[in-house]
């Protein structure tokens, strides 16, 4: 007989997850698929748990319900990737910045900070200490997924993070942060220095707890012109890539900003493996803007779940001919919007997951 018996191949096959095998440019028979925000609302049995426990911070701060909430949609469509339930946010309180995630109004910071002395009373992010759980809920998920999936961890970045802590919370003209940045420099900079580093250390403790890669979120560096996002936002993710490298050379860090149509051959210089993109970028030219260094995730329409089953399959095959064979990991260009239908969902799953031979250009 030739090489291994098919039980040799099937258990090397589940070795490593499929994820991790595209993401360094092994030939693959499929992109693996996960959803942004796969996790959540949209969700009947996540909305049966809200009614029980209706604060978002319990939610996502106790072990047995984070790990819940992450395992119902890994139980239900299979992804290749299960995103741990947590938040951007979520570090803050160990930070010394007190937060609530409030429902109908989204993150609610309640002493926004604006000034060195506001700075000054961050604390740096200790993820052992502030975050157990988080370890935690990231280790019991590596033994219930059991690498059929990559288990996902993810931070916010500096720049994102900042924005909150300065608006105070959502914001539609970052009226307040560009303020700091145009006048005070140097308190938005040392402000940025301590996510930096706290966030590089959360990486960290999430890779040693189990996170097999981790998505760095920088949703609203976009609203940075590219001369400011060269100033306030690279530098800093650079930092945190050079930073989690030394330690964690394998760790597949992903990178994802909203509209970052503008941004792109920047966000490469980064030194991140993957890009996510969004929508507004044809995934055939962003492809060729990025190179062939980088991974890319994405990049369909969050809306496209909202249209019949046809019209999502023929955008699924758009998608994954124009990225092309490997290196691409299927993707929303952002969250799943809330009331999508969770049929809608299970449908994306099984054609994403039904490729065997690809629609890729030759
Ligand atoms: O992807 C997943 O399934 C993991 C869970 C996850 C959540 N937030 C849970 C959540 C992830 C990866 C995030 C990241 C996050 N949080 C980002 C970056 C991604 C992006 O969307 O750009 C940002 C900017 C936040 C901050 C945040 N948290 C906002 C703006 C909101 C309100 C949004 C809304 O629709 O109300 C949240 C709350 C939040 N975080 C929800 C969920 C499922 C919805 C509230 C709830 O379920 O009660």
């Amino acid at each position: 007989a030739v090489g291994g018996t098919v039980a040799d191949s099937k258990a090397v096959s589940v070795a490593e997850p499929l994820l991790l095998k595209a993401v360094r440019g092994d030939d693959v028979d499929r992109p693996p698929v996960w959803l942004m925000r796969q996790a959540g609302r949209y969700m009947k049995s996540y909305q049966m748990i809200c009614e029980k426990h209706p604060s978002f911070r319990e939610r996502s701060e106790n072990v047995d319900l984070v790990v819940e909430i992450s395992l119902q949609p890994w139980k239900v469509f299979k992804p290749d990737g299960v995103i741990l339930f947590s938040d951007i946010l979520t570090p803050l309180s160990g930070m010394n910045i007190p937060f609530d995630i409030v429902k109908g109004k989204g993150p609610v910071i309640f002493d926004p900070l604006r000034t060195d002395a506001d700075v000054d009373k961050v604390r740096e992010f200790d993820p052992k200490e502030s975050v157990p759980y988080v370890g935690e809920a990231l280790t019991i998920l590596r033994k219930e997924v059991n690498n059929e999936a990559a288990v996902l961890g993810f931070v916010g970045a500096p720049f994102t993070l900042a924005s909150y802590v300065v608006e105070g919370g959502s914001s539609k003209h970052f009226s307040k942060i560009k303020r700091l940045a145009f006048s005070q420099p140097k308190v938005l900079h040392a402000l940025l220095q301590k996510f930096t580093t706290s966030m590089a250390k959360y990486i960290q403790y999430q890779a040693d707890n189990g996170a097999q890669a981790v998505q760095i979120f920088d949703s609203w560096a976009t609203e940075l012109s590219p001369v400011d996002f060269e100033e306030f936002s690279l530098p800093y993710l650079k930092q945190i890539v050079d930073t989690v490298k030394q330690t964690h050379p394998d760790l597949p860090l992903i990178l994802y900003a909203s509209g970052s149509g503008g941004l792109l051959e920047r966000l490469t210089l980064t030194g991140v493996d993957v890009v996510s993109l969004d929508w507004t970028v044809d995934m055939a030219e962003g492809r060729r803007r990025l190179g062939s260094d980088v991974a890319v995730q994405g990049n369909i329409d969050p809306g496209v779940l909202f249209g019949s089953k046809e019209f999502i399959t023929s955008r699924i095959n758009d998608t994954v001919r124009k990225a092309g064979r490997g290196k691409h990991i299927l993707n929303l260009g952002h969250g799943i919007v809330v009331g999508t239908p969770e049929e809608n969902v299970a449908h994306f799953f099984e054609v994403a997951k039904a490729f065997s031979v690809l629609p890729f250009s030759e």
